[in-house]
């Protein structure tokens, strides 16, 4: 694994999408200051100052992409996860990839398959993790959103917490591509907040209500409306459950 630090960027995911050919497999570029993060759905990812993290893993697994790869989102939320229990925190998931405590996000995950032609040159699989903002930082924030310290009332070293973050997602990333979301599948149910919930899900312009009863064997919802119809959602997030 190499590491490539930047102290800002635009953001660190499309810089890694734009030197994609000159990366090695595994490199992370990570940066204390993005002036252009984005979010998933062309969202601005707010900076909330260098001690937050503000990160992107490029993976080049094969030279064709396989469907599994679209399930290391997923892998990755679980990852952060199982770190922040190691805090005594109940972090939850949020589906597909956002982790929230206590209904609030402090993690969100964007990833980007990069194609040149029909030729697949890897995934970006970028993250941001609310580690150590302030109350007045998170409240330029839209939407429902805390950071860890201000829930541990201490700050979080933001190396260790990243060397952990990465060493926690490579020990179990071969294993991951050999079985994708199948192997994840009962913890990340186990953290699953929205699971026998009433959702409400934008697909794009589409609004979609239903139960959501389960999560298949590769990560998608499934959700009845109310005429006992099942439906299996790939893409979109969650607006509404109750
Ligand atoms: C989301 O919740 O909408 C996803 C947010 C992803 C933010 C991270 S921060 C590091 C990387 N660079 C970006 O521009 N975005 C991702």
């Amino acid at each position: 694994m190499k590491l490539i630090f930047f102290e800002t960027t635009d953001s660190t995911n499309t810089y890694a999408k734009l030197n994609i050919e000159n990366l090695e497999d595994k490199t992370v570029i990570y940066t204390n200051f993005q002036t252009k993060g984005r979010g998933r759905f062309d969202r601005t990812w707010v900076n909330l100052g260098p001690d937050n993290i503000y990160m992107s893993i490029v993976l080049k697994p094969s030279e064709k992409f396989e469907q599994t790869y679209s399930n290391l989102t997923q892998y990755l939320s679980v990852c952060l996860c199982r770190l922040l229990e190691d805090f005594g925190l109940k972090p939850e998931i949020k589906w597909p990839n956002d982790v929230l405590i206590k209904n609030k996000k402090v993690s969100g995950i964007l990833a980007e398959a990069v194609f040149k032609g029909q030729s697949f040159k890897g995934i970006v699989l970028g993250i941001g993790v609310n580690l150590n903002a302030n109350s007045s930082e998170i409240s330029n924030i839209d939407r429902p959103a805390t950071s860890i310290n201000l829930i541990l009332g201490k700050s979080v070293n933001k190396t260790e917490f990243m060397k952990k973050l990465l060493e926690e997602f490579f020990t179990g990333y071969d294993e991951f591509l050999e079985h994708g979301f199948k192997s994840i599948k009962k913890e990340y149910e186990k953290k699953a907040s929205f699971l026998n919930k009433n959702l409400k899900i934008a697909v794009f312009e589409d609004i979609k209500e239903g139960y959501c009863k389960s999560i298949d064997d590769f990560g998608n919802l499934i959700l009845v409306d109310k005429n006992g119809h099942e439906q299996q959602i790939n893409m979109g997030e969650i607006i509404a459950e109750g």
